[in-house]
This record gives C-alpha cells, structure tokens and sequence, in this order.
C-alpha cells in the first residue's frame, strides 16, 4: 500500500529536483600538477562550490559549509578532457542539509563518462547573525 506523503515530504522531493546542480568544466593545463591531472585540491574547491549552490537553490536562504565526509578520488581526471559535476541534496535536517557530488570524466573525442570521485557535504542554513535557521519554512 502507498503512503500519501505529508505537504513537507512534497516540497522537499520538488525543491530537491528543482535544486540539482550540474557545471561542466574543461580540463586545460592550468588546471593540473605536475602528473598532468587535475590537482585534487582544485577538484574539492569545485565541489564545496557547487554543494553551496545545490543548497542554497534548496532552501534560498544564506548557506554556509559546516563538515564533508570522505571524498573518494577513484580515477584522476586528465588533462584534455571534460568534467561534469552533479550536485544533489540527499538529506534534509532541520537547519542542515547533505549535498552528495558525483564528478564524470568526459573524453573530447567519444561518447559516455565515467565517475571519478564523488563526496557529501553538510552545509547549514544561517540568519544575519549566522546563527542555524531551519532549511524549510
Ligand atoms: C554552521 C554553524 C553556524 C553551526 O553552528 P552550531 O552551533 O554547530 O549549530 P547547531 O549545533 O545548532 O547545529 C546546526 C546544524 O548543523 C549540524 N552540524 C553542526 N556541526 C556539524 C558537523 N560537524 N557535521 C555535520 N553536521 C553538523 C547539526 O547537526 C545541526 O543540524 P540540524 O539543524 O539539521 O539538526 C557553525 O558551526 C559555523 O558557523 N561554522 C563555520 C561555517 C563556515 O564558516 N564555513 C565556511 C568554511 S570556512
């Protein structure tokens, strides 16, 4: 039997549709050390931002990084091709929520991606205090 979810469970499974957050990137050689590879801080500096942006076009309210859990980087990303990284609420707290990143590699030259590393971050929405507010109104 089908349990009728409550209007807070609707909001929330819409506002995370609406919220999913995806930015491609082109790996040139600026980007990359000396394995000519994407330098992994450059990688998780692109993912805090993109878990800011899925948060705050959740809940549209100030958000700030609180903690990440373990990020898993199982294939480096060569130069010379392209990114795609996906953010996706998977948690929804009282002024917290959970933003997981999935990162794809591309080649230029041929179809399909793979996943290369993915992470979750806690962020937590804030007043102008910068105190905890709720995510949801
Ligand atoms: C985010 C911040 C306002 C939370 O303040 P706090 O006093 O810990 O607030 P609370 O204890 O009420 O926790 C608020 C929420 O955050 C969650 N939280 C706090 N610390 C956490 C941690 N280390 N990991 C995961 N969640 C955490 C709590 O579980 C709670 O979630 P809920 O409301 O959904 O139940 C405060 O820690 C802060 O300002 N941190 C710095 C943030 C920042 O500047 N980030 C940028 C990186 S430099």
């Amino acid at each position: 039997m089908e349990v009728e979810k409550t209007p807070r469970e609707e909001l929330i499974e819409q506002r995370i549709i609406n919220s999913e957050t995806r930015i491609f990137k082109a790996v040139f050689p600026g980007d990359t050390n000396h394995h000519n590879t994407m330098f992994g801080g450059s990688v998780m500096y692109l993912m805090d931002e993109i878990a800011f942006m899925t948060a705050t076009r959740f809940c549209r309210k100030p958000i700030v990084t609180v903690s990440s859990d373990k990020i898993d980087f199982k294939h480096s990303i060569p130069a010379g091709t392209i990114v795609e990284m996906v953010g996706k609420v998977v948690r929804v707290g009282r002024s917290s929520l959970d933003v997981q990143i999935d990162v794809f590699i591309e080649s230029m030259y041929r179809d399909g991606r793979d996943k290369a590393i993915s992470g979750t971050f806690t962020l937590v929405a804030i007043n102008e205090n910068k105190r905890p507010v709720p995510v949801i109104d």
